[in-house]
């Protein structure tokens, strides 16, 4: 009798695993597979959508000035800390600018109604410094900049769309460069204190999601380390960097004192996180692997949630990384409360440092590839280097959890770019992406379920815009853009997010959307 019991258990169990397995393989991704309270959205940032560059006494930024002087020829655009050589004519590939980008300075409202259709909860765009403070600290607070964003925070407001608000996406004024060298001097942490004090104090009441940062690590990687970005300088990331963090940390500190009890809100930094994988199935590459993810995430991370760089920078740099002093360590304390998480790709490492390896070698002494025995990653985007591999949000979310002791996570970034040199239908019928995302979510899922404290994802990005070096080469708009008319239509991918969003079970069948 005993014996048979035991089968009978067996046997359950291993129809059990078996309903599991099939479960897990087959079934569709669900709204109700995340939090009802979980923040789903769509990202945009100012210079690569607003426009109006010269509109409502907006002074000049640094991306105005560096894309209107088109003259010397650019190499290379980064990924992941590692750089590939991409050369053109001038200084972004297609000679374009911001100047009108998506116009969206003009058209928010449509904007808005779109993010009302996909029936996202929230939307993550940027403030343009030189909007709000053309002259930085130096001169007035303009009155036009602020309506501009308080007539979009209402306006989202009104449509249940709760605004999650980057301080600088890259664009600053440009006389903070011109007066100081910007993030070279110290200086720049008075400027962005009074620029976020500024922000808080006049949008605080409705903003309860600040990110000091996006992605700093690009900012001074490309603007201060191989001078690709304004302004061009080169070798300096190091320095540029540390005056970010401490930057974060000024404006966290304004907003703990004086802002948060009475406004309820967070605070936190967008970082760039690739996965890292070893190349080969040994130690060296594993070590690699590491210390490549410490030069990227953990560069920002660590001083911010832990007091100081990590140990293997240190060790890698020696001298050339800056030291905090007593008082910098004591403006670390007030730290962030969320980390926001811009994935994209995962990339191969191989050790540099003890195997000889034919390539040049990046900064950390580690080689990245693309692939494995002629085997890329994943399936490859229109952006050089940036490949479908969807289990890599699953472990840089694990990654994050493990390091920052589970420190409450975004996914602020998240998307998939199409050549602009494709046909029309090719692009509305976006197949690819919306099999990218549906996959995504599903590793973020899994993720969560083992622990890892993620309350929002944002799909980079609404709408088609200025993709920095690349202009409007590349797409990544769950919206198609016309940059004649500025008229906006639906790609499948948006109309895969509204699905899902309204909770339909989401098999993806590629199906067909029209022209316009
Ligand atoms: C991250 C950046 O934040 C955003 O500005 C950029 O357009 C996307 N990556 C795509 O490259």
């Amino acid at each position: 009798m005993e014996r048979r019991n035991k089968f009978v258990v067996v046997l359950a169990s291993a129809f059990l695993f078996l309903v599991q397995s099939l479960l897990s393989t087959t079934c569709a991704l669900h709204r109700d597979h995340f939090p009802p309270s979980f923040l789903f959205g769509t990202s945009t940032s100012a210079y690569q959508i607003e426009g109006a560059y010269q509109e409502g006494n907006k002074s000049l930024s640094n991306w105005d000035v560096f894309t209107h002087s088109q003259g010397m020829s650019f190499c290379i655009i980064h990924t992941c800390l590692f750089w590939f050589f991409h050369c053109a004519g001038g200084k972004i590939k297609d000679g374009s600018n911001g100047d009108v980008a998506a116009d969206h300075y003009h058209i928010y409202m449509e904007d808005i109604g779109l993010m009302h259709s996909l029936g996202i909860n929230s939307y993550r765009f940027s403030i343009s410094w030189s909007r709000i403070l053309p002259r930085g600290r130096y001169g007035k607070i303009n009155p036009a900049g602020i309506a501009f964003y308080n007539n979009l925070i209402d306006s989202l407001l009104l449509r249940g769309i709760e605004p999650f608000v980057t301080l600088t996406h890259y664009d600053i004024p440009q006389e903070l460069e011109d007066r100081y060298g910007a993030w070279l001097s110290p200086k720049i942490q008075k400027d962005f204190g009074y620029f976020a004090e500024v922000c808080f104090s006049k949008f605080g009441d409705r903003v309860k999601f600040w990110s000091t940062f996006n992605e700093p690590q690009m900012m001074v990687k490309n603007g201060y380390g191989t001078g690709e970005y304004p302004p061009m300088h080169r070798n300096k990331e190091f320095i540029a960097g540390h005056n970010a963090i401490l930057s974060h940390a000024t404006a966290v500190e304004i907003y703990r004192k004086r802002y948060q009890v009475k406004q309820q809100g967070m605070i936190g930094i967008v970082i760039f996180m690739c996965w890292f994988e070893p190349l080969r199935n040994n130690s060296l590459d594993f070590l690699a692997a590491q210390q490549v993810m410490s030069f990227q995430a953990a560069w920002f991370l660590d001083p911010i949630i832990h007091g100081d760089y990590p140990p293997e920078m240190r060790q890698a740099l020696g001298s050339k990384l800056p030291t905090f002093s007593i008082k910098e360590r004591r403006k670390l304390q007030y730290k962030l409360d969320f980390i926001g998480i811009n994935h994209y790709t995962s990339l191969y490492v191989r050790d540099c440092t003890f195997s000889p390896c034919k390539s040049s070698r990046n900064i950390d002494e580690s080689f990245i590839y693309t692939e494995r025995n002629g085997i890329p990653i994943g399936k490859p985007t229109a952006m050089p280097n940036y490949y479908v591999v969807p289990y890599g949000i699953e472990e840089v979310v694990l990654y994050t959890m493990r390091r920052y002791n589970n420190t409450p996570m975004f996914i602020t970034e998240n998307g998939y770019a199409q050549s602009s040199n494709s046909s029309m239908t090719e692009l509305l019928n976006d197949n690819d992406r919306v099999d990218s995302m549906r996959q995504y979510l599903t590793y973020l899922n899994n993720a969560m379920r083992k622990g890892a404290d993620v309350r929002g994802y944002f799909v980079w990005s609404l709408i088609d815009n200025f993709e920095w070096l690349y202009g409007y080469t590349m797409r990544f708009g769950l919206h198609y853009v016309d940059y004649n008319t500025q008229k906006r239509a639906p790609k499948l991918s948006a109309r895969w997010y509204e699905q899902f969003l309204h909770g339909v079970e989401v098999q993806h069948e590629h199906e067909q959307v029209d022209m316009i």
